[in-house]
């Protein structure tokens, strides 16, 4: 049996991480959950599935679960903050880490989960966007095994699976295009926050959900599959694939394409992760092709989504500062569309001005990689304190 360790355990993909380990109790024991402050999901989810360390984000998160579980029995640790994500990242008897915070504070666990020797299922791309070298030379000198769980890159695994040694001629990465793909510019700039957040295909946290709406997430994963499988950029190809039954695809040498396919449900991915190299049932629904009539094709746009081409950018500067300063620059920015403090139109502006005004600097450890990040969010996060007061 199989100890996992669940981090964002409340999350979009923690929850249906839960899921498969509900429907597979014979494969699967759920080892640690660490969650940042749904503190009524998180005791559900410890007395469901009986963890041995748990952790929240903040100390008060963890007093009151420790209150709410006073009557639990069995062992059980609970921590918070860094120290605990650490500890459910690295807690012994997890053989799996499901790696699945959003943002740079996936950065660190995920890091201590590999030295620790444990095999990842990576969901948190931003690890690669901000430190993609370092985290693969640590993969490969732990020797651990390294599973994506964004479906685009399971999708380029799964095909790339017993291809390893052929020359790949190119990655085609598709995307649904998110809620506005077809929007006019003029139309763009009233884009509201609920509207952002329902995408048309997949049921995701915030912070992923806003950056699809953007296609910064899709440039992300360029980022993301450019370290992941060790591609040039000018070898990965975007397209818009609106149905989003195809998952992603590459081209060999001799002309022939692998493709993934399947429904729209993240459970398909997380349970190859989980199970790999065997696959398992995941619970989802059929594609029914004749209800589907047409799979459809077309070039991102971007004129009307700017970030997509600022990830290419990226990717032809030496060292990984422009990387950090794009990841950390649309964090802030997604932060302040989020609450409503600045409209949609404004997340790439201050993504690319963050890119054309701050200066990139070497970074090369992990410590020096958390700095420039806060640095770059600091620096942010004031001036545009500044700018939404007046
Ligand atoms: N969802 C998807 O379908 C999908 C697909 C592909 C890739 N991804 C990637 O997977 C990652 C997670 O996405 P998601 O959609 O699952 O996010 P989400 O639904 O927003 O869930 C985030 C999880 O992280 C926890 N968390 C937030 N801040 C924390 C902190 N400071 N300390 C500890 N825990 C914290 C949350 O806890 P609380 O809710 O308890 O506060 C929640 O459990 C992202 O990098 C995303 O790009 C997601």
């Amino acid at each position: 049996m199989k100890g996992i360790s669940v981090l964002g355990s409340t999350g979009s993909i923690g929850i249906q991480t839960l899921e498969l380990a509900r429907l597979h109790p014979d494969l699967f024991r759920i080892t640690a959950l660490a969650a940042g402050s749904n503190v009524d999901l998180l005791e559900r989810q410890v007395r469901e599935f009986r963890p041995v360390v748990v952790s929240c984000s903040k100390e008060t998160s963890a007093i009151e679960l420790k209150r709410r579980l006073s009557d639990y029995s069995g062992p059980l640790w609970i921590g918070h903050s860094t120290e605990g994500l650490e500890r459910a990242a690295t807690a012994v008897g997890a053989d799996l880490v499901v790696g699945g915070l959003p943002g740079s504070i996936g950065l660190r666990p995920c890091f201590a989960a590999v030295q620790a020797g444990k095999d990842l299922a990576l969901a948190t791309k931003e690890v690669l966007v901000m430190a993609g070298k370092l985290f693969m030379s640590t993969v490969a000198r732990e020797g651990i095994t390294l599973l994506p769980v964004d479906s685009e890159q399971s999708a380029i695994f799964q095909c790339l699976h017993g291809n390893r040694e052929c020359e790949i001629k190119r990655i085609i990465l598709t995307a649904s295009g998110g809620p506005f793909s077809n929007f006019p510019r003029e139309r763009m700039e009233r884009i509201t926050r609920d509207e952002t957040l329902n995408h048309p295909r997949w049921k995701m946290g915030p912070k992923v959900t806003v950056d699809s709406a953007t296609l910064m997430n899709k440039g992300l994963e360029v980022i993301e599959a450019r370290w992941l499988f060790d591609v040039p950029a000018n070898h990965i190809e975007v397209v818009i694939h609106p149905e989003s039954i195809i998952h992603s695809m590459v081209e060999f040498a001799d002309g022939s394409i692998l493709a993934q396919l399947g429904a729209t449900d993240m459970r398909i991915p997380i349970s190859y992760a989980l199970a790999f190299p065997s696959r398992i049932n995941s619970g989802t629904q059929a594609v029914s092709f004749p209800a589907l009539g047409s799979l459809n094709f077309q070039m991102p746009d971007t004129n009307r989504f700017p970030l997509l081409k600022a990830a290419y950018d990226v990717l032809e500067q030496s060292g990984n500062a422009s990387a950090i300063i794009l990841n950390a620059a649309d964090e802030v920015a997604v932060e302040l569309f989020l609450s409503e403090k600045i409209p949609f139109s404004y997340i790439p502006k201050i993504v690319l001005g963050a890119l054309n005004r701050i200066p990139p600097i070497q970074v090369e450890t992990l410590e020096e990689i958390e700095a420039f990040h806060q640095q770059v969010v600091n620096r942010l996060r004031k001036d545009w304190a500044a700018a939404v007061t007046g």
